[in-house]
């Protein structure tokens, strides 16, 4: 699921450049604990960013995600690849807090993002770093992905989540769309009605 095709570095850089001086949102959207986070679109060279979130993950967390527990290399070839979809084949957005610390000058707390899968309904995931979940991030993003989708012309969404999957459960049956639900393999299928 989710799988996608590498095209060249220069074709990357064209896309990239127009986009990130048109970011998705700097208006600041604050969590339940009062942590300020930023919103931006998700762009093929923030490949070590989704990696940073992917490693902040816990074994659960990558689990409920991914249905595998993936080794450091396949969590930096699954970053590579989400943030490549997410600009080339679908949309993403990255949410993270301004950090001196870190050399990219912020640090990423959670992802959502839709690759198109040539059906009606593109997939869509959410991943949050574990120390931010449960504050209301996912919410935001959730909330944030359907509104994006919708403007690009979209009419429904789908997520495969795992039935022992609570939060992604509980957030998709709280964001307040009508959806159907299914059962494909070992995932439950939600398809949101954007
Ligand atoms: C699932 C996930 C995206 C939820 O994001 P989050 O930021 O923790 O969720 P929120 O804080 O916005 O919570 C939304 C609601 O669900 C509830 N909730 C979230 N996780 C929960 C959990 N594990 N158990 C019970 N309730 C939970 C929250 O209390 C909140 O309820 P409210 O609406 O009454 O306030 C996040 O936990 C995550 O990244 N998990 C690992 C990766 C994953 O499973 N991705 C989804 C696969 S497609």
């Amino acid at each position: 699921m989710l799988s996608s095709t590498i095209t060249s570095p220069i074709v990357r850089l064209a896309n990239w450049l127009p986009r990130i001086f048109k970011r998705y949102d700097n208006s600041s959207l604050v969590l339940k604990d009062g942590t300020i986070v930023y919103l931006r679109q998700v762009c093929a060279v923030d490949a070590s960013l989704v990696h940073q979130i992917y490693a902040e993950m816990s074994e659960d967390s990558l689990f409920q995600r991914f249905n595998a527990c993936p080794s450091a290399s396949l969590c930096r070839n699954l970053a590579e690849q989400t943030a490549v979809q997410a600009e080339e084949n679908g949309f993403g957005l990255l949410a993270y807090v301004l950090d001196d610390e870190q050399e990219s000058g912020i640090r990423p707390l959670g992802l959502a993002y839709y690759v198109n899968n040539g059906t009606d309904a593109p997939e869509f995931a959410i991943s949050i770093v574990d120390a931010c979940q449960k504050k209301g991030l996912g919410k935001i993003l959730i909330a944030e992905l359907f509104k994006s989708a919708k403007k690009a012309g979209l009419t429904f969404l789908k997520a495969y989540v795992l039935p022992i999957n609570t939060g992604m459960r509980l957030l998709i049956q709280r964001a307040g769309k009508p959806h159907f639900y299914g059962e494909d393999g070992s995932y439950d299928t939600y398809k949101i009605v954007l």
